[in-house]
């Protein structure tokens, strides 16, 4: 693999060209260690003397401060929604029971103890990724102890992907792959790779992407999963589509978002300023970085911008207890109850796709 220029663990939004051999490397862990002491240097002691109201409120500064959220009172706004009443002090007790706490604790305890079990102290996982952008110059050598995934911008008929065995795949546009452990790609083309260090993948190879999403999204947008997590927790390929004039949310995501522009074009807004997205575009936004993603005219397509994000890791997935396989296997009248109630929850949101 050559590498023309990396970039070493970035703390804030990168977007650039796609440039042959470019790499942005996130292996170190010390990350956004300036979030990470803030987070440590909390001390909840001073509030016990002062008014509910005004503990209310220190909360919601510290997570703002902590970056936990952006807009002001959002704390006592989301405790409200969270028990369905205009009285914050019925959405804490709320919280307090949905998380087993005591409601009837001092609300201080209670703070603590939510923004505790919510990971508002807790230093954000670190998970070991790699961007690469293929140089047609030379082929790109995928390493064994990773998972590899990979878009297909564009490229040559005799871009493909090899493997150890001796197989070899055609690599087409607007295509991509997830290839657990050794490999190689070759040929001339655009592609961008998101190496998952440590992680075990299911080899598969898709596309070319659908011109709209399967899922909904927040703000009109739309989502596919085109490599879904194996197993919970594992890492997972999306292309993400957003319609014209989208305002999209400030938000941030709790691990890296990496990924490319694939057509349309759009702004990211981050608090560092905006960032043009055009098609080749790579982008990498570290964890709980705010940024928001708008887009103009749509140009004729029903996305106004198609872009490709890989997540390092999942909150959804297949697990031991939980998987089709078994969950539709009965011997007991216990697991047609189970089933039934699992099929009742998904109901709302099978209609998204349309
Ligand atoms: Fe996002």
């Amino acid at each position: 693999m050559r590498s023309s220029r990396v970039l070493e663990s970035p703390t804030t939004f990168v977007v650039e060209d796609y440039t042959p051999g470019l790499t942005i490397s996130f292996r170190d862990p010390t990350a956004n260690s300036d979030l990470a002491r803030a987070r440590e240097a909390v001390d909840l002691e001073p509030w016990r003397s002062l008014p509910f109201e005004e503990q209310i409120e220190r909360a919601d500064l510290l997570c703002r401060q902590l970056s936990v959220s952006e807009r002001a009172g959002d704390f006592g706004e989301s405790l409200k929604r969270f028990g369905e009443s205009e009285d914050v002090r019925v959405g804490l007790a709320a919280a307090a029971t949905a998380f087993g706490l005591r409601p009837e604790a001092d609300t201080v305890d209670t703070i603590a103890a939510l923004l505790e079990q919510t990971g508002v102290f807790q230093r954000a996982s670190h998970f070991s990724v790699r961007l690469y952008c293929h140089d047609p110059q030379a082929p790109t050598a995928l390493e064994e102890d990773a998972t590899h995934f990979g878009f297909i911008l564009d490229g040559d008929p005799g871009l493909r992907l090899e493997l150890p065995d001796g197989r070899h795949y055609p690599l087409y546009p607007h295509s991509y792959f997830c290839v657990p452990g050794a490999g190689r790609i070759t040929g001339a083309g655009r592609v961008e790779l998101l190496t998952s260090f440590g992680t075990r993948g299911l080899l598969s190879l898709g596309g070319p992407i659908e011109p709209w999403g399967r899922l909904k999204y927040i703000d009109g947008c739309t989502d596919t999963m085109l490599v879904p997590p194996a197993r919970l927790g594992a890492p997972c390929f999306n292309a993400l589509y957003f319609p014209a004039e989208t305002r999209q949310t400030q938000h941030t995501h709790p691990s890296l978002r990496a990924g490319i522009v694939v057509s349309g074009e759009g702004v990211c807004k981050t608090p560092n300023g905006d960032h043009a997205l055009v098609p080749g575009r790579i982008f990498f936004l570290p964890p709980e970085t705010w940024h928001a993603f708008h887009t103009g005219d749509d140009g004729g397509q029903r996305s106004a911008l198609t872009v490709i994000a890989f997540h390092p890791d999942s909150d959804f997935g297949p697990t031991d207890d939980d998987h089709p396989m078994l969950n539709r296997t009965y011997f007991q009248f216990l697991h047609r109850l189970r089933s039934s109630l699992r099929t009742r929850a998904s109901e709302p949101a099978s209609s998204a796709n349309s």
